[in-house]
């Protein structure tokens, strides 16, 4: 499918996967709980992408800003992470999923680093969905990165910067979805969302499921994109 068009139009989504906390919290769990299952979450909404042909399914897993929760959560987030590379790289091997990171995740710790420059090599010859997670990612800091870098080459335009992005390469984005009912950005993919179409959905991201992608993807195939235009 990968390449071609499928019948919805979309070939890149992003996810805001919001609400964790609060799933957790309705059913007096701790918040480590919430987290776990918005794992599980991640694993059927990325099979999810593949088989309904998206090109590309960028998540935004950690910001910038969330290193500003405490340290027990922050751990038992990053920890999440290094099992779920640990446990799903060899399915993304094996179903052609090409792994991808953006955001500044290379400043994480060594064995974090090192398990994920692993998991990009192992998946890098991959040409089916691209899986993009946004780790230690800042929009406002991915675009300061990128004018640096198209300064430094001696242009600074909308195509040099776009070039230096952490999504170049990526096809544009299509949607951006987010999940338990807040309506912002969050510093998450601001350039990107320029002419993106929006979904915020009230449903909790553990409870976001492949029924709930195919609804958003069908409101997509619904949606007048203008560009501007008429
Ligand atoms: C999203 O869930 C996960 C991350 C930000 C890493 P939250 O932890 O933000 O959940 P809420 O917003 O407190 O419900
Ligand atoms: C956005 O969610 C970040 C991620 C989903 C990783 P937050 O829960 O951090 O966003 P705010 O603080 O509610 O804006
Ligand atoms: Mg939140």
């Amino acid at each position: 499918m990968t390449g071609e068009r499928a019948k919805h139009g979309a070939r890149h989504v992003a996810i805001i996967m919001d609400g964790n906390g609060r799933w957790a919290k309705k059913r007096r769990l701790p918040r480590a709980i919430g987290h776990q299952r918005g794992v599980e979450a991640v694993r059927s909404v990325a099979r999810a992408a593949r088989t309904m042909g998206l090109d590309a399914l960028t998540l935004y897993a950690f910001s910038t800003e969330n290193w500003s929760r405490p340290e027990d959560e922050v751990s038992a987030l990053m920890g999440l992470l290094k099992h779920f590379i640990q446990s799903d790289l060899e399915e993304f091997v094996r179903d052609n999923v090409r792994l991808k990171m953006i955001g500044e995740w290379r400043a994480l710790a060594p064995d974090l680093v090192a398990l994920i420059d692993n998991a990009l090599e192992r998946t890098a010859a991959n040409t089916g969905c691209t899986l993009a997670v946004a780790l230690n990612y800042g929009s406002q800091d991915e675009i300061a990165r990128a004018a640096a870098k198209a300064a430094a080459k001696g242009e600074v335009s909308v195509q040099t910067i776009e070039a230096e992005l952490d999504t170049a390469g990526l096809p544009p984005l299509d949607l951006l979805i987010r999940t338990s009912g807040e309506v912002r950005l969050s510093n998450f993919l601001l350039w990107q969302a320029a002419y993106a179409e929006m979904i915020f959905t009230d449903v909790l991201w553990p409870d976001f499921g492949p029924d709930n992608l195919a609804e958003a993807l069908a409101e997509f195939a619904q949606r007048e994109r203008r560009y501007g235009g008429r």
